[in-house]
């Protein structure tokens, strides 16, 4: 959503009430909007920016974040957070990260290259997909051999993991994040098994791309980006 969008929203949010803007996925947006967000919040007292290291940054095993909003807020949350909630490695860590924001623009454009990749192939073979500034999109998964609640869990069983769109409110559609190039074919080649009606059992495609030997993706791993 632009974010003169949010800001028509926030405006007509009483000043009493507290509006909470999540942005963990900022950094890969690739519009001028990216900047905007902590503009608004000086702007709107009532407006709490959330950010956090576990998205482009890949420390999600740290648990470090922030906001950004009014004074008045960061003492009413000081009073209530939880002493030494974010330990100080994770301090440390998301400090220096924030020093290589050349390393960020590097991730943004080969996420955002990779974004068009798979939203390009997956036009290709007909299928469409929703516009996304961040690592993941959602795809229609109408049309395949299985219904539509059970797409999850059979692409699970072939090895590609993605989000039921039913459970954020969008039955008929799959969260899919931006992989690597191997990713995307993966998925794709999985997909269209379901396309095809081919079992899991009969597919005896490639092994997932980032496999290890232990069966475990390298991007599921603790401390990677989610
Ligand atoms: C939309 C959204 N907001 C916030 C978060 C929170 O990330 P964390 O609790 O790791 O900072 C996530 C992570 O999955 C997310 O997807």
């Amino acid at each position: 959503m632009p974010l003169s969008q949010v800001e028509d929203f926030v405006r007509q949010v009483p000043d009493d009430v507290l509006v909470v803007l999540d942005e963990a996925y900022i950094e890969f947006v690739t519009t001028e909007d990216r900047e905007r967000g902590p503009l608004l919040y000086r702007k709107y007292d009532n407006l709490v920016v959330l950010r956090t290291f576990s998205k482009i940054y890949g420390l999600s095993g740290l648990r470090v974040g922030y906001a950004l909003c009014a004074a008045e807020i960061v003492a009413a949350l000081d009073r209530v957070r939880q002493p030494f909630n974010v330990n100080r490695l994770a301090q440390v860590a998301a400090r220096e990260a924030l020093r290589h924001q050349d390393q960020v623009a590097e991730r943004r454009a080969e996420n955002a290259r990779l974004r068009d990749l798979l939203a390009a192939r997956l036009a290709a073979s007909g299928r469409r997909t929703l516009p996304s500034q961040a690592n993941f999109m959602l795809v229609d998964i109408s049309g395949l051999r299985v219904p539509q609640e059970e797409v999850a869990t059979e692409l699970l069983r072939r090895g590609a993991i993605v989000r039921d769109g039913a459970s954020l409110g969008c039955p008929g559609w799959a969260r899919v994040t931006v992989g690597s190039e191997a990713e995307i074919e993966f998925f794709l080649d999985k997909l269209a098994e379901l396309e095809t009606g081919t079992t899991a059992a009969d597919a005896a495609g490639p092994s997932r791309p980032d496999a290890d030997a232990a069966g475990q993706s390298k991007s599921d791993a603790a401390g990677g980006s989610a």
